[in-house]
């Protein structure tokens, strides 16, 4: 099987059909004392895996594992993440290469289409998010119905959902003109316009349109703290750099729990609009990319507390204490976050160039010194994750507690994309698991009169 993209207009990019390095060894499961067989897969970095799919039609039997701990739900090419070794690779490409080297537009491009852009690609891709930087001014009036201080993600789950209704003519995620390309593009291209505007609606400001002579990253920087009056409003290049780091740190990580959402929702052919506002709606959660607010939220009330980081460890490690160490562990890292360690240096870099002294920096590192030395942490493999240093970058850049999340989101919104199309191209099915039933068993309806 072999699938291609249309991509602006002009190009068909092909995708490599599926292909797994070896199916020689089998599997042996014995049930009831009958043996069944099932292949080994094996993927292109050794990755191995038990392909289960005939396991309930041959045996009636399925497979229990609640949280997805061991479940590949699908074979991916865009990312590759090894746990163990702490590698991150996008489309082969190492997580510090493409931070050190690259734009963030150009990650968008490798991440969506597979391979990194030539010039003349580039220059097209930018021209065409640049073509659909503006949000239809209906949208505007949604934010006068949201009230005051609701909460910057659930403003953007509800603005990308809307963004779709103005557009139903291109929903339909199988059809084969460019319709769906269009889609993608609109979609990055106004979701800087949107995070912006929550910026400014938030604040009660005017809101900044947006500058198609800027790049993609300084574009969003004008719109959030530039002002409509003074157009020559310029980006401190620090800044703009290390929010181009960021966001390349955010543009995808396989199968976590919001693209994993992104892919159950896109498998019932729902349209890229919905998918992706229901990947925010997961990434809004504290366990995943809501723990960016959290940290700082917890670094704050440590630091106001008197900054007794050991009080805090202990709090983490009682386990009749609901109080966990934000930013701290990862179901797949046993081994430091690569984002963790790069965000850590560029921490260091912005707040020295920018001349900022946060005194919450002083409890990150004395709670990371801390939990890396106590055994409680280093038996479970918990080590800083993406989110444990990013706030404390974004709160030196002006960007409230709150907004944190939204930043994750802008960041990973080529990820949700590029996981959607894996799956529409290869026509995967939906996504609709089992379950071990474990309620009541069949008994007589009783009517009102004759309960207890
Ligand atoms: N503080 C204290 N204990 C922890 C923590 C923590 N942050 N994380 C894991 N543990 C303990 C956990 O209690 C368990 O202990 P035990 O074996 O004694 O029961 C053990 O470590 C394994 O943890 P788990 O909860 O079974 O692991 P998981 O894979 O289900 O959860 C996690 C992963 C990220 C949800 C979890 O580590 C956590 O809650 N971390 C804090 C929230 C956070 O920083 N989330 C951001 C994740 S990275 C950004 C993203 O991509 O989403």
């Amino acid at each position: 099987m072999s699938y291609e993209y249309l991509i602006f207009g002009q190009q068909n990019i092909n995708f490599a059909p599926i292909q797994f390095k070896g199916m020689a060894e089998q599997a042996k499961i014995v049930l009831e004392g009958k043996e069944y067989e099932y292949p080994v897969i094996t993927g292109t970095e050794n990755e191995k895996a038990i392909d289960i799919s005939k396991l309930r039609g041959e045996t009636g039997y399925v497979t229990l594992d609640i949280g997805f701990k061991n479940t590949a739900a699908t074979s991916s090419a865009i990312t590759y993440l090894d746990g163990e070794q702490g590698l991150l690779r996008h489309r082969g490409y190492s997580i510090e290469d493409l931070a050190d080297k690259a734009s963030f537009t150009e990650v968008v491009y490798l991440i969506l289409y597979g391979e990194l852009p030539n010039e003349a690609q580039y220059k097209e891709f930018n021209a065409q998010l640049r073509d659909h930087t503006l949000v239809n001014e209906g949208l505007d009036s949604m934010f006068k119905a949201f009230p005051t201080g609701a909460h910057p993600m659930g403003q953007l789950m509800s603005m990308i959902s809307a963004l779709g209704l103005f557009y139903p003519k291109s929903l339909d995620p199988n059809r084969e003109d460019d319709a769906v390309n269009r889609t993608v593009i609109r979609l990055l291209a106004k979701m800087p316009t949107i995070c912006a505007m929550i910026s400014k609606k938030g604040h009660g400001h005017p809101v900044v349109f947006p500058r198609n002579d800027l790049d993609y990253v300084t574009n969003y920087l004008n719109m959030t703290f530039g002002q409509v009056s003074m157009l020559d409003y310029e980006p401190d290049p620090v800044i703009v750099s290390a929010m181009n780091k960021l966001l390349i740190l955010h543009a995808d990580h396989e199968q976590n729990c919001s693209a994993s959402t992104v892919r159950v929702v896109g498998s019932s052919q729902s349209n890229l609009y919905s998918s992706v506002a229901s990947g925010v709606a997961a990434l809004w959660g504290p366990l995943h990319g809501g723990a960016n607010q959290k940290v700082l939220e917890m670094l704050e009330m440590i630091m106001e507390d008197g900054g007794d980081v050991q009080k805090y460890l202990d709090k983490a490690k009682d386990k009749s204490d609901n109080f966990r160490l934000m930013g701290f562990g990862h179901r797949v890292y046993k081994n430091f976050d690569p984002r963790a360690r790069i965000i850590k240096k560029t921490c260091d870099e912005v707040l020295n160039k920018l001349g900022v002294n946060d005194p919450v920096l002083e409890i990150a590192k004395k709670l990371e010194t801390a939990a890396l030395t106590d055994p409680y942490f280093v038996e479970r493999k918990l080590y800083p994750n993406v989110d444990f240093y990013s706030g404390i970058i974004y709160r030196a850049m002006g960007f409230p507690t709150e907004f944190f999340t939204v930043l994750f989101a802008l960041g990973r919104l080529p990820g949700w994309i590029a996981q959607w199309q894996e799956l529409r191209g290869e026509k995967q099915p939906i996504s609709r698991p089992r379950q071990v039933y474990t309620g009541e068993t069949a008994r007589p309806f009783v009517f009102m009169k004759d309960r207890a």
